[in-house]
């Protein structure tokens, strides 16, 4: 194909800049270019490809394209992950005056960019969104289950962008770099979610357009979608909502702690009424799998990031069984002081368990995940 990315007489900086997240899309990368150049006719562009080291050779095989595409660039991240995190450092990387973020699995119709583009640009917008339910668009072929995590996610995001959006779960859109400049440095930049991201960061109301598309469906390698990018999904909601005052994280750990309490408050029932053991016993046993079961949902979602392994995880389990019998202790003397010294029942149990969690919290993320310490080596 002949090379349609015309620097005009002089230019020396493209006019659009397309970032295109990647992992694991070594199939895609050539076919996603050749489309590029088949629609952006009289477009000076270039291209940012931020892949996170798939281990396909995504990068690899980018780079080996370079010569007949000079219109590519290459960000390899090393020991980082996370398609919001990879569309803001593509951007920031580009000279371009307006940016555009697109998929790089085909399933964004690359023909609207145009149209994006212009609309963009004679229109004086902030950013202009591809959208699935608007007018001329469609999720294309989504399964049921799909279109439901979708749709709920849609109506969540209203906790932390009202304004009349009607595809804020798009991860398609053309802005104007000036509009990221000024919220850049407010983004959450958790998860999947950049746009919505974009949108609740800004100080004022965002001028927005949409340009319909239909979700085409995927030919080489599989979507990236699962339980951690909906938890992920959550974390960026409970970081536009109250990050200012409680870490996301917290909170996971909250939840990880609420599902722990059921589960002792069930097993112990069961060790002391179905089998008849002594207090004491049926304590220490539920005690016990509690502590453990809340140590592996912690390693698996709340400190996912951290994650521990092999001998790790068996030292990491002793610490925590450790730091949580202090907690314990702190709470259960705590509370029986409060209650002598004239508070009520549960004033007394609620600022124990709360002092008990917060030391639980920090004492896991500074002795067991350490999470000051490895966070230079696991940036998000
Ligand atoms: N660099 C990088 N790092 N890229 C990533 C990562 C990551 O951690 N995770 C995913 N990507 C890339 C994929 O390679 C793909 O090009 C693009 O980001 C979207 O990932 P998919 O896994 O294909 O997502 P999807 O098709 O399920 O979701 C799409 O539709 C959503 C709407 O339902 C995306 O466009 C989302 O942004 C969009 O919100
Ligand atoms: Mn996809």
């Amino acid at each position: 194909m002949s090379r349609p990315n015309p620097a005009p007489e002089g230019a020396m900086t493209p006019e659009l800049g397309i970032v295109l997240p990647a992992f694991n899309e070594r199939g895609n990368v050539e076919p996603v270019l050749d489309a590029l150049r088949a629609s952006l006719h009289g477009i000076f562009y270039e291209v940012i490809l931020v892949d996170d080291d798939s281990e396909d050779g995504t990068a690899d095989l980018a780079r080996s394209l370079s010569a007949r595409y000079p219109e590519l660039r290459v960000i390899q991240r090393i020991n980082r992950y996370g398609l919001a995190s990879a569309c803001i450092e593509g951007m920031m990387a580009s000279h371009a005056p307006y940016l555009a973020v697109m998929d790089c699995d085909l399933q964004h119709d690359e023909k609207i960019l145009p149209q994006m583009l212009e609309r963009l640009k004679t229109e004086k917008l902030d950013i202009v969104i591809g959208t699935r339910h608007a007018e001329g668009g469609s999720t294309g072929d989504f399964a049921a289950s799909r279109r439901a995590i979708s749709d709920t996610g849609r109506l969540l995001s209203r906790a932390i962008y009202r304004e009349n959006i009607s595809d804020p779960m798009s991860g398609f859109f053309v802005l104007d770099r000036r509009f990221l400049l000024q919220v850049v440095r407010t983004l959450s930049g958790t998860g999947y979610k950049i746009l919505l991201d974009l949108l609740a960061s800004a100080p004022q109301p965002v001028r927005f357009g949409e340009v319909g598309y239909t979700f085409r469906s995927r030919v080489h390698g599989s979507s990236k979608l699962d339980l951690l990018v909906s938890l992920e999904y959550l974390e960026l909601l409970l970081d536009k909502l109250m990050g200012n005052y409680v870490p996301p994280r917290f909170v996971l750990f909250g939840m990880v702690g609420l599902v722990g309490l059921v589960l002792n408050l069930v097993l112990f029932d069961l060790l002391s009424e179905g089998l008849g053991l002594t207090l004491p016993v049926a304590l220490a046993i539920s005690g016990v799998v509690v502590m453990t079961a809340n140590y592996w949902m912690n390693n698996q979602f709340t400190f996912r990031k951290f994650r521990l392994r092999g001998w790790g995880l068996l030292k990491g389990l002793g610490v925590f069984y450790l730091a949580c019998s202090i907690g314990l202790f702190a709470n259960v003397e705590l509370a029986t002081a409060l209650r002598q010294s004239g508070f009520n029942q549960a004033a007394a149990v609620l600022t124990g368990v709360a002092v008990g969690s917060l030391w639980n919290y920090f004492m896991s993320s500074m002795l067991v995940w350490q999470i000051q310490r490895r966070r230079r080596r696991l940036a998000y």
